[in-house]
């Protein structure tokens, strides 16, 4: 998979994507995500990417021509399967989206920024709009991170028991059952009983009944 993010901040994508699990499936050569500065394709020798807003409307809006000329110089390159605007104007990003995108091949996903971006290029170039929350970030570059790691702790290979995947909170729209490690004991709280009884069936069970339990008290509109 590849995956190309376009950015005014690329230096706020760089932490995110040098650690843990993704900066192991990026070595591993599961995906390759590339961040282009927007600024480089910004014109006149201020390097221009935004403007004011026709109407009078307060803050800086991207301009088309910048983001255009990106995404065309991308797609002479290779073929998209989408282009994913992050904004908070837009749909909610959730695990069954980041299932359908990880089998995806390439996909571009374009920050938004300040005031949001001149709407000719959603009308015209984006093929996606995703929010990640009904909240407002200064930028979409944390909700492109938020995306790109959903998507590619999924990959084949990137987390290595796949199971781990497979039973996380929202896969089957249930929150995760609790977990518990070493020591059974601690300050006189107990690992629950069931969880060292060695019983697999009893522990399914057991652990089915929770994320019921547990998604019916905290996310009712789940179920
Ligand atoms: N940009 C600003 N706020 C955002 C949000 N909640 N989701 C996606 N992009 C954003």
């Amino acid at each position: 998979m590849r995956i190309d993010i376009i950015t005014v901040l690329p230096q706020l994508l760089q932490g995110p994507f040098n650690h843990s699990i993704i900066n192991r499936t990026v070595k591993a050569g599961l995906v390759e995500i590339t961040i282009h500065d927007l600024r480089e394709y910004g014109l006149g020798k201020h390097r221009q990417v935004d403007d004011y807003a026709y109407g009078g409307e307060a803050g800086m809006v991207l301009m088309i021509e910048p983001i255009f000329n990106i995404i065309n110089k991308l797609k002479s390159e290779r073929e998209y399967d989408a282009i994913i605007y992050t904004t908070p104007d837009a749909e909610t990003w959730n695990q069954k989206t980041a299932n359908h995108f990880s089998t995806l091949k390439n996909i571009i996903i374009l920050c938004g920024h300040y005031k949001g971006i001149d709407q000719r290029v959603r009308d015209n170039l984006i093929t996606h709009e995703f929010s990640i929350g009904d909240y407002v970030l200064t930028g979409g570059e944390l909700a492109a991170a938020v995306l790109v790691d959903s998507i590619v702790r999924l990959l084949p290979g990137a987390i290595s028991d796949e199971q781990s995947a497979l039973s996380d909170s929202f896969q089957d729209d249930l929150l995760a059952p609790p977990v518990y490690t070493r020591p059974a004991e601690f300050n006189n709280w107990q690992v629950p009983e069931v969880l060292l009884s060695g019983n697999t069936a009893k522990i399914d069970k057991w652990k089915e009944e929770k994320a019921i339990e547990r998604t019916k008290q905290i996310r009712p509109d789940l179920l």
